[in-house]
């Protein structure tokens, strides 16, 4: 087990959470952050905000012992997956994310690499969170059962040497049967009683996400929209601490 999987199975709940900071600019981001105060220990930095800001912001949060967890979502070929995270390792980013549909060898050459230079655990995402059935098998082209996708996909990346896998909610129970407890499994989708779903569609509250076996909830919009975010969050990881 990693150290940092370790941390996050310690108990506290504040490693249990990463604030997705999906938000325009490393202002807004880490006016975020401050507002959380010691409340929150990780960070996740997706696309939009990477590419307005940089590792110079990566940089930013690991100054104020924020834990990074870089949601870049590789899919590309396998030389160009490895690089990308020995580029990384400079960063002291702690989980990055491929897609586990990039392949075998594309996750085997990206986790063999981040071994060797010390660079981030590597999360396969199965099949966005985003997606219903009905939407997913209008992409793959035959109709698909996501509950069927997600544990061929993911049990693909693991055993092609991941340390786990992004899934909804709604799959982690399965995926915890069937590949044990070693894999990371990480959890968007997550939504508090009363907050709204938006564009997720395989959602579920922190509580029952916990229950099902999840290790780490990403949690946007409901706490970076919420009227107070620090309140939000004050009153998800006290939902946890009641689940635990
Ligand atoms: O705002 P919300 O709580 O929906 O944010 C969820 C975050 O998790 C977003 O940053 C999104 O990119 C990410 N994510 C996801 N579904 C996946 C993988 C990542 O929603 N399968």
């Amino acid at each position: 087990m990693t150290d940092f999987l370790r941390r996050v199975r310690s108990g506290d709940p504040r490693l249990r959470v990463a604030l997705a900071l999906d938000l325009p600019d490393a202002a807004a981001a880490l006016d975020m952050v401050d507002q959380m105060g010691d409340q929150l220990r990780i960070a996740k930095v997706g696309l939009q905000l990477f590419v307005a800001e940089g590792p110079p912001f990566v940089r930013e949060l690991r100054q104020r012992e924020i834990e990074v967890f870089l949601d870049l979502k590789l899919h590309d070929i396998p030389n160009t997956m490895a690089h990308t995270v020995e580029s990384m390792a400079g960063l002291d980013v702690a989980i990055t994310t491929v897609h586990a549909a990039a392949g075998r060898r594309a996750i085997e050459a990206t986790a063999e690499r981040c071994r060797r230079v010390g660079g981030p655990l590597i999360l396969a995402v199965t099949v966005l969170t985003s997606f219903d059935d009905a939407e997913y098998s209008r992409v793959v082209g035959h109709t698909c059962d996501t509950a069927r996708e997600v544990p061929r996909l993911g049990g693909q990346a693991w055993d092609a040497g991941a340390d786990g896998l992004v899934t909804s909610p709604r799959e982690v129970e399965g995926l915890r049967k069937e590949l044990g407890s070693d894999p990371l499994l990480v959890v968007p989708g997550v939504r508090p009683t009363g907050s709204e779903a938006a564009d997720q569609r395989r959602v579920a509250t922190p509580a029952a996400a916990l229950a099902a076996g999840a290790d780490l909830l990403v949690i946007g919009r409901p706490l970076t929209q919420a009227p107070d975010p620090a309140d939000a969050l004050a009153r998800i990881l006290d939902e946890m601490r009641g689940a635990s």
